[in-house]
């Protein structure tokens, strides 16, 4: 009887495992860093952009980093240097690095009392 208990734990356990590898396949941080080696001349080691022509991707949404690479891939965005960066990451790739921006730390503001014109 004992050994039947542990034998239900010991299933829930692997079920819970695998339903978290599932889930892990939100990409993987650490890969993503080191995949991130040619994204950052632009979008700088921390994410933020080298300068305000390279935008932002730390601390974004991960899935909408992922949209946004997905279209530059499809060619449905439009950018002459990311569709060339984009064209050649696999889903894996892109799952990877955008899990690695969107972990970095956020300058992103909104521009609440700032739009030109408004008030
Ligand atoms: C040579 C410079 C350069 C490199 C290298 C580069 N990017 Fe970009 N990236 C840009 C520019 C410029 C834009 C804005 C393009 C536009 O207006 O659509 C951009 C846009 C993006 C966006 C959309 C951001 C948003 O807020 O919509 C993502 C995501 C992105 N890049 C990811 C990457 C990743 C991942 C890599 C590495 C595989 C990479 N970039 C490499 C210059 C670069």
């Amino acid at each position: 009887m004992q050994s039947r208990t542990i034998l239900v734990a010991l299933v829930a356990a692997a079920l819970a495992l695998s339903f978290g590898t599932a889930s892990a396949n939100d990409g993987s941080i650490a890969a993503g860093k080191q995949k991130a080696a040619p994204c950052e001349a632009c979008h700088g080691t921390d994410g933020n952009g080298i300068a305000p022509n390279y935008p932002a991707l730390a601390g974004q949404y991960q899935d909408y980093l992922e949209q946004a690479l997905h279209e530059y891939k499809d060619g449905k965005r439009t950018n002459a240097i990311m569709n060339g960066m984009a064209a050649p990451l696999s889903d894996q790739d892109i799952k990877d690095l955008t899990a690695f921006f969107a972990s970095l730390p956020s300058k992103l503001s909104d521009l609440h009392g700032k739009i030109q014109g408004g008030d």
